[in-house]
């Protein structure tokens, strides 16, 4: 679990431990992964093993992905990731290089290390958290749309090469979801309506329910798929100047 000291990361390793599930969980801020797995041990009962890595850092991910390939877990739940806001010209680059390294780059490397032990094992689930966001380009977050695109179609076209292998995929897209993830990115979020959130237990719980059918796109929450139809049935360049409109309003400056 990559991006476990906090949010949707957090919540689906409380999930997964109520279920029984040991866990390995990984994020930059170790007390906040050792307060959690301590927690988790001593309620759950569960074995719970925390390292701390950078997955910016080449180093920091050629590790953890060494250990995934020599021991790959049932389930990879690539879900560490972060967004930026704000006119790309006016943003700095490194965060916009960054978000590509994390969200993009370490999420395959990461399936890269984990699903040939999978396939020959015969079995094996990997979760890439991407989002609505995935769906069309995000004007204002360009970076992080186009990432999460990546993320969409990558988890979508490798479920299916990997049919009938017994190893499952799934891309997650929440939508507007309340973890630390809009304060990191900059985001004011102020205009959004109540019934647009979720929480990111109820996103884990959609999320976990969409693995046991077998889909491989979980969209949580009914004002989000709704939202995706709306989208999907909506010209691109209509799309794209609403979202860039919104997205707009919601910027801090
Ligand atoms: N919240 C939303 O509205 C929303 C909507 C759609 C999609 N998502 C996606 O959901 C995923 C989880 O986000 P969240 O909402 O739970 O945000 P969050 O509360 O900010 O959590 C992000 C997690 O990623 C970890 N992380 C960030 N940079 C990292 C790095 N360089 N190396 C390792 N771990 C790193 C953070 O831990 P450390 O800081 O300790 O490293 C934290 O555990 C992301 O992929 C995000 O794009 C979120």
């Amino acid at each position: 679990m990559t991006g476990a000291s906090a949010g949707i990361g957090e919540a689906f390793a409380e999930r997964l431990a109520a279920d029984r599930t040991d866990l390995v969980l990984v994020a930059r801020r170790l007390d906040r992964l050792e307060q959690l797995a301590e927690r988790l041990e001593r309620q759950r009962r569960v074995a719970v093993e925390v390292l701390a890595a950078d997955l910016t850092d080449p180093e920091d991910l050629a590790s953890l992905a060494g250990r995934l390939a020599e021991r790959p877990p049932d389930l990879l739940v690539n879900n560490a990731g972060f967004g930026s806001s704000g006119p790309f010209a006016r943003l700095p680059v490194d965060g916009e290089l960054g978000q590509i390294q994390l969200n993009v780059l370490a999420l395959v490397r990461l399936t890269h290390a984990v699903v040939p032990g999978m396939v020959e094992r015969g079995r094996g689930d990997v979760i890439n958290v991407s989002s609505l966001a995935s769906l069309s380009p995000l004007p204002f977050s360009t970076t992080y749309g186009a990432t999460k695109a990546f993320v969409t179609s990558f988890t979508e076209g490798l479920a299916e090469e990997l049919r009938g292998s017994g190893v499952r995929m799934q891309a997650l897209l929440p939508g507007f979801t309340r973890t630390e993830f809009q304060e990191v990115a900059g985001v004011d979020t102020g205009g959004v309506p109540e019934m647009a959130w979720m929480s990111a237990e109820a996103v884990v719980e959609a999320s976990l329910a969409a693995l046991a059918r077998g889909d491989v796109r979980c969209i949580p929450g009914g004002a989000n798929r709704v939202v995706a139809v709306v989208q999907g049935s909506t010209p691109s360049a209509l799309t794209r100047r609403l979202l860039g409109a919104f997205m707009r309003r919601t910027m801090d400056e």
